[in-house]
């Protein structure tokens, strides 16, 4: 089958473009570099012994039309976009003009191409801050506490609408929870443009000497230690469950949102002694004021995963914080 991948050179788009080659898939990389290297596009001929299509471009209707007229593509899997949720408060404006635009610019593309199957990369942002967890997917889930949060929202909503005009097209509509971890093979793995944001490229930073120490963000939550929890799964466990996805979306059709989580809470103390443990190492860390908007505590209900995709995520833990280490003191 021939996917378009857009944003196949980040973190979790160039996991999922690896388990899409592997399964034998002609995968047609667009991206526009603005947060990922083009190195990526070699370390994935490296491991799957094949170099992926590669355009890089912005997803703006015309190109996108163009990759269209001159492959026939299948399905496609919509990674691309802004993803940095305090950036997002402070250019919402560029995050909606991105991550929107650029969906409305694929479905056009995906019109004009003939494509009905789509897999979009949403968020478990979307659940909101009044939800109880873990969350499920038959919960209200149409607010969110950012830009980039809302971006997820209003884009399940225009492909919701556009499931209900066009019957025959489906949408898999996948909320992650907390990608971390690297691919095996040590050449691919999450690393952010200046100082991380996230958890866990913060800890390799500090694991690797580049920063002094952890500020863990509050530690007087109502959880079990006082830390957030958060349910952690890793990205390869992540990328096949998109492959699970575009096989359900090829004998389907409408509008379907899934959780990917591994349905289990762990929190910022717990991921930080698993990380020493598996690692054999110290982690300098102190505890902080709370970060503006964080949650005190969500996971996944996984089941509707597992039923409708057959999918659960396999990987450990202590897996998650070997790989991690491994690509971060290699990078
Ligand atoms: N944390 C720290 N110190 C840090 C960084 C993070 O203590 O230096 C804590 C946070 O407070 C939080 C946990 O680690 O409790 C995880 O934080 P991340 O930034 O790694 O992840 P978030 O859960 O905040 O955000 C993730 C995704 C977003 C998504 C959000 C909700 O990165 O894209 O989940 O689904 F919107």
């Amino acid at each position: 089958m021939n996917v378009l991948v857009t944003g196949g050179a980040g973190y979790i788009g160039s996991h999922t473009v690896v388990e899409l080659m592997n399964a034998g898939h002609e995968v047609i990389i667009a991206d526009n570099l603005s947060n990922a290297s083009a190195d990526v596009i070699d370390r994935i001929e490296k491991i799957t012994g094949k170099a992926p299509e590669f355009y890089r471009i912005n997803c703006c209707s015309e190109i996108l039309k163009s990759i269209f007229a001159r492959h026939r593509i299948d399905a496609v899997i919509h990674f691309a976009g802004y993803k940095a949720v305090g950036e997002s408060v402070r250019m919402p404006l560029q995050y909606y003009r991105n991550n929107i635009d650029s969906t409305l610019s694929l479905l056009e593309a995906m019109e004009y191409g003939g494509c009905k199957k789509l897999v979009f990369s949403s968020s478990a942002t979307v659940y909101g801050p009044d939800n109880p967890h873990p969350y499920k997917e038959e919960m209200p889930a149409l607010q969110s506490a950012s830009p980039y949060g809302w971006t997820k929202v209003m884009i399940e909503r225009i492909l919701t609408d556009y499931v209900t005009a066009h019957p025959d097209f489906c949408a898999v509509l996948l909320r992650y929870f907390n990608p971390i971890g690297a691919h095996e093979s040590g050449l691919l793995g999450d690393d952010p443009n200046g100082i991380p944001n996230n958890l866990m490229p913060y800890i390799g930073r500090v694991a690797a000497g580049k920063l002094e120490k952890l500020t863990i963000f509050g530690g007087d939550y109502a959880t079990p230690d006082g830390t957030c929890q958060r349910d952690y799964l890793h990205v390869v466990d992540l990328a096949v469950g998109h492959l699970r996805a575009l096989e359900y979306a090829m004998e389907h059709s409408g509008a379907e949102a899934i959780n990917l989580g591994t349905g289990k809470g762990v929190s910022v103390l717990e991921l930080v002694h698993a990380f020493e443990q598996a690692n054999n190492m110290k982690l300098p860390f102190t505890i902080g004021a709370r970060r503006d908007g964080d949650l005190p505590a969500f996971w996944a209900d996984a089941e509707k995963a597992k039923k409708l995709l057959h999918w659960e995520a396999v990987h450990s833990l202590e897996d998650m914080c070997k790989s991690a280490w491994e690509f971060a003191r290699t990078h």
